[in-house]
This record gives structure tokens, C-alpha cells and sequence, in this order.
């Protein structure tokens, strides 16, 4: 980012009601509050079990998490996360053979994804680059999730949107869109969440 525009982004961030609530309440980014609004609409925290966050630096939705369960919890990141209790964290690649061998043998009542990917503004390329991960995401949730388990993933909205959708509805019995308030209007981002996945798939 250039000088200039960082200084503009830094003037920006401070005006922004939940950057400054965040750090009032001692969260790690703003991005807690989606995680809150997601689980007042649609109460998909488990209270215990196991639930594991792709994508979870810097570590706000952990936060959230363990305000809401007692669930043992699970994280991947490409970044290093600063110390925080009681999470089994990767650092490493979703696409990575280390994240295969982390998961194996392990079953999850809920697996969130907040994994974005390094934006470059053009919206078209930065859709097609979400989808490619949100379709990774999609074969963990088939392997690791629990029967009657719960997801919840974001998505910048694109032409491959549709088709996605489709293949979730497939897999769980109620999937709904959702762009909480604290996601900022001018993002095209939004977050799917799934309930009550079906093990057994539709034949057609
Ligand atoms: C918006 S941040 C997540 C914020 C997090 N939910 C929180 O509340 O702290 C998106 C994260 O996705 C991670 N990410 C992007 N591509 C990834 C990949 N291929 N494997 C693992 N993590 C990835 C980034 O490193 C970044 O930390």
C-alpha cells in the first residue's frame, strides 16, 4: 500500500464504530462482530465438541468461540497467531499435505471459514480466487464434519456463486445467506451458513 493510501485507510479504520469497539473490548479484529451477528441469527456455536477455523488469524473469531463454548477448538492460518489459550493451531496452507495429516482421524460439530485471499480489487479475479479456496473448505467439510454439524463460510459474490450454493444445499438441510452489519457495505463479501449436514448425499 502506498504512503498515502495508508494514511487515508489508518483515518478510515479510526471513524469505524467497530474497529474502535473491538479494541474497547479487547478483540483482535473487527472481523469478532461478524462471528457475533452470525451466531445471534442462527446459533450455531456448538457448546462443546470440536470446532475448527479456517483462516483464524489474528484470532478474534477464536475469541468469540471461546466466549460461546466449551468446545475444544482447532485452527489453520497461513500467519503465525499470537499466543491464545487452548487452541491446537497450523500454521501452514490449507492446500498443504500438513493440513490433511492435522485433520485426520478428527470430527468437527462446526467448521467456520473467514480464509480470504490476498485481494488485488479486481473483483472478478478476487471472486474466482475465494471459490478456488471455498472449494478446498467444501472437501474438508465432507470429510471432517460431524453429522448434523454446522458451516459457515465467506464468499465474495461472483458467477460461480450459484453453483457453489447449489452443491451445499446438496450436503445440508438449511443454507442461508447472510452479510451481517459489521461487514462493510462497499465489500462484496457475505457468509453462507449451513445447518444440519446430511452425511448421506442426494442421488439423482
Ligand atoms: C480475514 S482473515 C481471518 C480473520 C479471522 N476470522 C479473525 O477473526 O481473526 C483471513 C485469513 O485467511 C488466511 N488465509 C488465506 N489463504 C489461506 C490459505 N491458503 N491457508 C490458510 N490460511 C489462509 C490469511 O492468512 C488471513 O489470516
Amino acid at each position: 500500500m502506498k504512503r498515502r493510501d495508508k494514511h487515508q485507510w489508518m483515518k478510515d479504520r479510526m471513524k469505524d464504530p467497530f474497529f474502535l469497539k473491538a479494541k474497547k473490548e479487547g478483540y483482535r479484529a473487527r472481523s469478532a462482530y461478524k462471528l457475533i451477528e452470525i451466531q445471534e441469527k442462527f446459533n450455531i456455536i456448538p457448546k462443546t465438541g470440536n470446532v475448527l477455523d479456517l483462516g483464524c488469524a489474528p484470532g478474534a473469531w477464536i475469541q468469540v468461540l471461546q466466549k460461546f463454548s466449551k468446545a475444544s477448538l482447532f485452527g489453520i492460518d497461513l500467519l503465525e497467531i499470537a499466543p491464545i489459550s487452548n487452541l491446537n493451531f497450523l500454521k501452514g496452507d490449507i492446500f498443504s499435505e500438513e493440513a490433511n495429516n492435522f485433520l485426520q482421524n478428527k470430527k468437527f460439530n462446526l467448521i467456520l471459514s473467514d480464509i480470504a485471499p490476498n485481494c488485488c480489487g479486481n473483483k472478478r479475479q478476487d471472486h474466482l480466487k475465494i471459490m478456488a479456496l471455498a472449494d478446498r473448505v467444501l472437501e474438508f467439510v465432507l470429510n471432517y464434519l460431524e453429522e448434523s454439524g454446522n458451516f459457515c463460510i465467506k464468499i465474495f459474490d461472483g458467477s460461480d456463486v450459484t453453483e457453489y450454493i447449489a452443491s451445499t444445499r446438496t450436503f445440508f438441510k438449511s443454507v442461508k445467506f447472510f452479510k451481517p452489519k459489521s461487514s462493510s457495505k462497499e465489500s462484496n463479501e457475505f457468509y453462507l451458513v449451513c445447518s444440519n449436514f446430511i452425511k448421506t448425499t442426494k442421488t439423482d
